[in-house]
């Protein structure tokens, strides 16, 4: 039944998986594991990581545990064969497609489109053609999908189009070559929007959001908090890296003057776009890894926020060891790129104040986490 054959559970701490694809799909691997089991396993897990890599936090801040059925975005598999489209996630470390017709993890809203989605797909998908469908929920229940796989509009109609966004309830359709190309949208009945903030973002087609609104909320409160153990104030500048549509620079241009840096330029030029007017806001769409902020320009921030993807920020942290910025707040959803680049901040001088567990990633391995440093 486990998927995590290293992790033995005792049958005292194990349950009857509540999905009835639990066995075939890949996407959850502890459903078996009862609530209260589950969740001091992986803040186990969590501090156990960090002591292998001689990381001491001084506080401990509780846990969120985002609840299932919150799930705002999904990325889905779709096959089409000779009659039927079929649609999953893929099975455990394999690229085979494990159908599924239904995920616990969801909101209903985006449970309701995913019950229609293989129909609705019939005219969308060829046959023998394989395609990944991801929908996202942007603000007012409003539904952004990006098809990546599919070039052009080729035999498909504008009216097939539409069709499909109707049965499915979707504000705007894109579809994209593969996952490096531009999304070309094929219909936009809206353009969905994010408010973070005072900044409401209008999304360019596949935007990077939080997987939750609960984890955002509980995301932005832990770097907001973070925040204020430095005395700051409108004046001071704040930067906040790998920014995407402005999740946490919207909350922070409330209270500061915030600098917001991001390597994908229609993210960035959408952020931009949305604090137009804003005499505290500044923003650059720069690569991070190639191009980190040196020490000189890392001098004018009183804190900084990060929140790299998951392979983390390492060239970005060798510069900000070498920083005076007194406040660091680092945000993660990969504990191990985590604790390598907290270590070079320790190396550098830095103290890991606060660490704070953020579950989105409900009955899976994965894990998002806040962690403050000061020098
Ligand atoms: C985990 S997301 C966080 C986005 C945002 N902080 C939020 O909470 O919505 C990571 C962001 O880093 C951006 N990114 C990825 N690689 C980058 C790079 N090399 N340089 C700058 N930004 C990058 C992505 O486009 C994405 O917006």
């Amino acid at each position: 039944m486990t998927r995590l054959p290293e992790f033995e559970f005792s049958p005292a701490q194990m349950q009857m998986p509540p999905c009835p694809h639990f066995e075939d799909c890949g996407s959850c691997q502890l459903q078996h594991v009862k609530a209260d089991v589950y969740q001091d396993w992986k803040v186990q897990r969590l501090k156990e990581l960090l002591a292998e890599n001689n990381l001491v936090a001084e506080e401990w801040i509780d846990p969120v545990f985002v609840p299932v059925g919150s799930r705002r975005r999904v990325t889905l598999n779709v096959l089409r064969d000779d009659g039927n489209v079929i649609m999953g996630y893929n099975k455990y470390h394999s690229h085979e497609l494990a159908p599924i017709n239904q995920c616990l993890l969801l909101t209903p809203q985006l449970s309701r489109i995913v019950s229609v989605l293989p129909e609705a797909l019939t005219k969308i998908a060829h046959k023998g053609q394989a395609i990944e469908v991801m929908l996202q929920e942007a603000d007012d229940g409003i539904f952004d999908c990006v098809i990546t796989g599919l070039d052009e509009t080729g035999s498909r109609q504008t009216g097939e189009i539409a069709s499909f966004a109707e049965k499915c309830g979707l504000a705007r359709v894109s579809f994209r070559k593969d996952t490096f190309a531009e999304s070309i949208t094929q219909i936009a009945v809206q353009t969905p929007r994010k408010t973070s903030g005072i900044l409401c973002v209008a999304l360019p087609a596949g935007a990077f959001l939080q997987p939750s609104a609960v984890g955002e909320t509980a995301l932005v409160n832990a770097v907001m908090n973070g925040l204020k153990r430095q005395k700051t104030g409108k004046k001071d500048k704040i930067v906040d890296l790998f920014s995407g549509c402005g999740t946490f620079a919207g909350s922070m241009l409330e209270k500061y003057t915030v600098h917001a840096v991001e390597g994908d330029w229609p993210m960035a030029s959408s952020l931009i776009e949305a604090a137009k007017g804003h005499s505290r806001f500044s923003a650059e769409v720069r690569d991070l890894i190639k191009e980190p902020l040196v020490t000189r320009e890392l001098r004018d921030f009183k804190a900084v926020v990060f929140d790299p993807p998951r392979a983390g920020a390492k060239e970005q942290s060798q510069m900000l060891a070498k920083s005076d910025v007194p406040l660091l707040v680092g945000v993660s959803c990969n504990p191990s790129t985590f604790a390598r680049d907290a270590k070079i901040l320790v190396s550098g001088g830095y103290k890991l104040r606060t660490i704070q567990m953020i579950d989105q990633f409900i009955w899976s391995s994965h894990m998002e986490l806040v962690g403050v440093f000061e020098k």
